[in-house]
């Protein structure tokens, strides 16, 4: 699926790349010109993984004729040097696996998606599948290097974990450290980390507040008021594995650059509902408290999964959407998306009226899964956006407009 992305969004990535360094030069050293990525092959590879504690590998298609694709992988190669110059006194390999060249080693290490990045840490495999920035991926490894429970042990920290209501999140109650439950917590945690956060709490006074039992584990879905105790307590590791499987896709969730990609690919039956809506923006604020009351009277229904984008934090991809949308995302919009032709509809919202009311955007979204509302045929009540007799040339005429852009981008 992140065939889309550079097919339907092609030059988006390389964008972002670009649009990452230009910002990276603000907090991040430039490149000292050492080289310090490997070049993993037949007889490094072994080595490389006993070295460090973490080893970071990028997956690549071989290298183009392409001049483009060239520009694109040197970008990648810079954003893989630049983030193990500035983890450089951490324990992290990083390295390059060419999907022809080392095709053996590939299959091997068990590297299967070409432009994803490939974590080994102990036994474990980590795909990193978001915006490769060297800011992002840094915070991501650095993630992983933390310990995959934080303890909560005081009203402070649990003033923090009450404000994360973005993410989805885990806080189990246990005796201690040594409590065989409070380890299996922990080795559940080692699945999800760092995309879901496992929390726990040896004291009494923290779990009384969150009305957790001994051993009790509750469950945080991104923007509920009310978690979720997950069933028959004590748990084994399995217990808690299987039920964060089941239950981590959220009604509504906030795209975040760490894990863009999967995001993405995790749709729901080829469509995703997209909203955006600018925090910062009094509109697109109570836009916000629109959808996550929508979620919150919809939190039962696993057919219902609203992604969330702010401008803010994806000034590009907005900009890019908009052009191949042909719709103001800056202000706020809820649309459908089908994720193989990236045809959409929208909801209306004329420029003098209010935003809608919950229950208008809960008859819009019932209209969208009973496939009332859809991207094939355009009714009435929904802006058309891309016109029914030249969808495709309009993706071309998106990709063309855009490689122009990118040759802008380049150059400056
Ligand atoms: C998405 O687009 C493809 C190609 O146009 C089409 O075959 C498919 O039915 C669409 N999916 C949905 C859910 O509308």
């Amino acid at each position: 699926m992140k065939a889309l992305w550079f097919s339907v969004l092609p030059c988006l990535f390389l964008l972002l790349a670009c649009l990452a360094l230009a910002e990276e030069g603000l907090e991040f050293p430039s490149f000292d010109g050492k080289d310090r990525v490997i070049d993993i092959n037949d007889r490094n590879y072994k080595k490389a993984l006993k070295r460090y504690d973490m080893l970071c590998l990028l997956y690549h298609e071989p290298l183009s004729s392409n001049k483009e694709l060239q520009k694109q992988y040197q970008m990648t190669e810079l954003v893989l040097e630049l983030a193990a110059q500035v983890l450089e006194d951490k324990d992290i390999g990083f390295g390059m696996v060419d999907s022809q060249d080392d095709s053996k080693v590939a299959k091997k290490l068990g590297l299967e998606e070409e432009g994803s990045v490939y974590i080994f840490k102990n036994e474990r495999v980590i795909e990193f599948d978001g915006e490769l920035s060297a800011d992002t991926l840094v915070e991501f490894l650095l993630d992983l290097l933390e310990d995959p429970v934080e303890l909560i042990s005081n009203a402070l920290e649990l003033r923090a974990f009450d404000r994360m209501e973005e993410e989805t999140r885990l806080i189990g109650y246990f005796k201690g450290e040594d409590s065989e439950y409070f380890r299996a917590f922990q080795e559940a945690a080692e699945h999800f980390q760092p995309y879901i956060k496992f929390f726990g709490t040896f004291d009494k006074g923290v779990a009384k507040e969150l009305t957790l039992k001994m051993n009790e584990v509750d469950f945080y879905e991104p923007f509920m008021d009310e978690p979720v105790t997950i069933p028959g307590k004590p748990h084994s590791e399995e217990d808690i594995v299987e039920f964060v499987t089941a239950h981590r896709r959220p009604t509504l969730r906030k795209l975040r650059a760490e894990d863009m990609f999967e995001t993405w690919e995790d749709d729901m039956e080829g469509i995703h509902i997209v909203a955006f809506a600018e925090e910062e923006d009094p509109d697109g604020f109570e836009f916000l408290e629109i959808l996550k009351e929508v979620a919150r009277d919809n939190t039962n229904n696993p057919d219902l999964s609203i992604v969330w984008i702010d401008p803010d934090d994806f000034p590009l991809l907005t900009t890019y959407w908009e052009k191949t949308f042909k719709v103001d995302l800056f202000k706020p919009q809820i649309g459908v998306v089908n994720v193989t032709d990236a045809d959409s509809v929208w909801l209306s919202m004329p420029d003098d009226e209010d935003l809608p009311s919950a229950e208008e955007l809960e008859d819009w979204i019932e209209d969208v899964l009973s496939g009332k509302v859809n991207t094939e045929d355009d009714d009435e009540d929904v802006i058309a956006v891309a016109d029914d007799d030249d969808d495709d040339d309009d993706i071309d005429d998106f990709d063309d407009e855009d490689d122009e852009d990118e040759e802008e981008d380049v150059d400056n």
